[in-house]
């Protein structure tokens, strides 16, 4: 009987067109054939399918019933799919080591995702000491203060994405909040200047756009050389003369990030301009287009569950359930961490050879039905999911266990912590702005069907059309 690797699907077919992989009603899987031994195979052309990328739980799900370890033999990588496999990869640093990464780390330099041991933990303590814990308190007023005054904005004339009728207000919440809102909350952090901020989006929007392929990469790459630019004149100017985050108050609280990095030493030398350009590519491509995702997809699974909506616009509390659950059910980025071993290993019984590629998949080891009930259910009330101090361990106690989605172990998200902050503050303001806020379907891009709003899939929304009454 043949392996299902050893099947040769390359033949004859071509990437990336419905007619490998049909588009099908979201949560049902396409027929790929079935092997000698009853299992449903799994056709590695769907990794390069639009299906995939809009509709890719239901392949998760027979991946983790038959394949918890799919060995790929057209991309020549594997995917680990359950949720205890996947955690144990992540935690497991020495034998799934992170080098290389790809076409990110060409546009965003040499970064801490791609570091390990020693040399990581020196780099990561910066982003700890700047993202968590008191740095947090410190924090909030700035980012509150950000938020209201973006949506104050919605008032002025053509405010970008909002449309005003006589009886409602329509917005994209993309166009009118969420594509800016975390890059100006990293700019904060970093402390970089206000008056070049809209420069630094630029920057950023190329460096992001870069990671699409060598058409875009080579604007990517000269984006990031400007920044570069940038940033020398920058850390000479903050080496002498740090700038500081203020309090409401108007008090300082704390260095920025740039005045840190430009004054600390390594060894009795500072770090190069190069290097501080690296940790501050990663920290905007880290926290732009995630924290962004986030938002965009906890709005549109909420709005498309009106019950679970009211129940947190009459309690604030609930926001950080609707942002766990949200992380759960839709990762708004990334969300297959890629790693290669050092040793020859096993997982999940599937030998996997020394130097190969391997894709740790949190979005199906967030919808493990071993850990979730009903995983394909948004559910804000799920009792079986964590909501406490996030931890890099994870948690797994009294039936309940956190997502995946920071990842977890020595790489776990050090920008988690603000993310959900940003997230959960601003969404509290949005609340308090917005009454009666409903989803306009009409003007959301249309499934397959040509009539629901399409899905999610592996990603997040590039849209997010709302009404509310004025
Ligand atoms: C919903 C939002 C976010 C998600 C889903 C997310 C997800 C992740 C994941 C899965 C990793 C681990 C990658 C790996 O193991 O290979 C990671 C690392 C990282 N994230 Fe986030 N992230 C988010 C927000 C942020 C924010 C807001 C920031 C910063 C402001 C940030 C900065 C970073 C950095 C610097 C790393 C590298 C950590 C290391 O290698 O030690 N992230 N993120």
């Amino acid at each position: 009987m043949a392996d299902i690797a050893d099947l040769d699907w390359s033949a004859g077919v071509k990437a990336g067109t419905y007619e490998d992989i049909p588009p099908m009603p979201v949560g049902q899987a396409a027929d790929m054939g079935t092997a000698a031994d009853g299992r449903p195979l799994i056709n590695p052309r769907l990794f390069d399918s639009a299906e995939y990328l809009r509709n890719p739980h239901p392949y998760f799900r027979l991946m983790r019933e038959h394949y918890p370890v799919f060995r790929d033999k057209l991309h020549n990588c594997y995917y680990v799919t359950r949720y205890d496999d996947a955690r144990a990869c992540a935690a497991d640093d020495l034998r799934f080591n992170t080098i290389p990464k790809g076409i990110a780390s060409t546009v965003l330099g040499n970064t801490q995702l791609e570091l390990s041991g020693v040399e990581h933990r020196r780099r990561r303590g910066v982003f700890d000491r700047h993202l968590a814990g008191r740095a947090l308190q410190d924090r909030i007023h700035a980012i509150e203060r950000l938020a209201t005054a973006m949506i104050a904005a919605w008032d002025k004339p053509q405010a970008r994405g909002v449309t005003d009728l006589s009886s409602c207000r329509t917005i994209d919440l993309g166009a009118a909040f969420c594509n800016e809102f975390p890059v100006r909350v990293v700019c904060e952090v970093l402390g970089f200047p206000e008056e070049s901020q809209d420069q630094f989006h630029y920057w950023y929007q190329t460096m992001m756009d870069g990671f699409g392929g060598s058409a875009t990469a080579r604007q990517g790459l000269e984006a990031r050389q400007d920044l570069e630019d940038f940033v020398v004149g920058l850390v000479q100017a903050r080496r002498s003369d740090p700038t500081y985050l203020y309090d409401a108050a108007g008090n300082p609280v704390r260095e920025d990030l740039i005045s840190t990095l430009s004054r600390t030493r390594v060894d009795g030398d500072y770090l190069s301009t190069e290097e501080i350009t690296s940790y501050i590519a990663l920290l905007v491509g880290g926290g732009g287009e995630t924290t962004r995702g986030a938002i965009m997809n906890m709005w549109y699974l909420l709005l498309r569950h009106p019950e679970q909506l009211e129940a947190v616009a009459a309690d604030d509390t609930l926001w950080d359930a609707a942002f766990q659950e949200t992380l759960r059910f839709a990762i708004p980025t990334g969300g297959l961490q890629p790693r290669h071993t050092t040793v020859d290993l096993e997982v999940c019984g599937v030998p996997i050879p020394a130097g190969s590629l391997v894709h740790i998949v949190n979005h199906s080891a967030n919808r493990d039905e071993r850990y979730f009930e009903s995983p394909n259910t948004f559910n804000i009330f799920r009792e079986d999911l964590y909501h406490g101090k996030m931890l890099r361990s994870g948690f797994m106690r009294d039936g309940k266990t956190s997502h995946l989605s920071f990842g977890a172990g020595a790489h776990f998200c050090p920008g988690a912590f603000i993310s959900h902050q940003e997230a959960t503050a601003c969404s509290k303001i949005l609340m308090r702005s917005m009454r009666n806020p409903r989803l306009n379907v009409n003007r959301m891009a249309k499934d397959i069907d040509g009539v629901s709003p399409v899905p999610i899939g592996l990603g997040a929304l590039r849209e997010l059309w709302i009404d509310f009454d004025r």
